[in-house]
């Protein structure tokens, strides 16, 4: 094919990196309640709860690698004739590290700072401490640069470009259950664009094709399929 490609990626990708997804079946993320720990009215309640559980969820991510999945897509990206927009949900920067350009991050990066007060961004501390003064406004209001539940993801206005400029949607590794990212598909599908899921278990969302298996496994080979190897 030689048209542009929209990945869309889940917590699943960085599953076999040893990143816990979100929606295990105990419905807990390491031991909280998303609500305790990513929401703004968590962080209100009680910042040091967030900021803790934030700098475990930084430690954790620098210490992991990137896995196949995610070289197979920087390597889909340096070698496809058309754009290869690589959108992600995740946190993490594993797809950067396996070689990936221009990650859209749509919730965030634990790389970033972000001040409360006056929105100033900076790279983050692997300790952050909500009393840490922001480096332009001096504000004590640190906060991970995270979309937390109930706040609007970034990049939509990119992202839409990205979806207008593709021929084939790929949801990767994502539950498909939390918006905006849970209504792309169906937009793509109203723009006319094909559409895929990769997927451990398929979500049971709405795909012309779903493909199960580890990430690590699936991925790589679709990879390989477009690429013509
Ligand atoms: N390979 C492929 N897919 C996998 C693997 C794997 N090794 N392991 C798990 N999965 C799949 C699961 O089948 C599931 O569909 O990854 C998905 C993970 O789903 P969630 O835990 O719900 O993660 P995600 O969809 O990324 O969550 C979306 O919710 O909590 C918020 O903001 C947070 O970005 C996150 C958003």
């Amino acid at each position: 094919m030689t048209g542009g490609i929209f990945i869309l990626s889940g917590a699943g990708l960085s599953a076999e990196s040893g990143l816990k997804t979100f929606r295990a079946e105990d419905g807990l993320w390491e031991d909280h309640r998303v609500e305790d720990v990513a929401t703004p009215e968590a962080f209100a309640r009680d910042p040091e709860l967030v900021q803790t559980f934030y700098n475990m969820r930084r430690a954790q991510a620098a210490q992991a690698s990137p896995n196949a999945a995610h070289q197979a897509l920087a390597r889909l990206q340096a070698d496809h004739d058309a754009p290869v927009y690589l959108v992600t949900q995740n946190v993490d920067d594993l797809l950067e590290r396996g070689g990936a350009r221009n990650v859209i991050h749509m919730h965030g990066a634990l790389k970033d700072a972000l001040c409360a007060t006056c929105g100033h961004r900076w790279p983050a501390p692997m300790v952050m401490d909500v009393k840490d003064p922001c480096p332009s406004c001096g504000a004590p209001a640190t906060r991970p640069d995270i979309v937390w539940f109930g706040e609007i993801p970034y990049h939509m206005d990119v992202i839409q470009a990205a979806l207008e400029d593709s021929e084939l949607f790929v949801s990767i590794g994502t539950s498909g259950v939390v918006y905006p990212a849970a209504g792309f598909s169906q937009m793509a599908r109203q723009l006319g664009i094909k559409t895929m899921e990769l997927n451990l278990e398929a979500s049971g969302g709405r795909f012309d094709e779903v493909r199960e298996g580890l990430a690590s496994v699936v991925v790589p080979q679709w990879v390989d399929e477009i690429l013509g190897r």
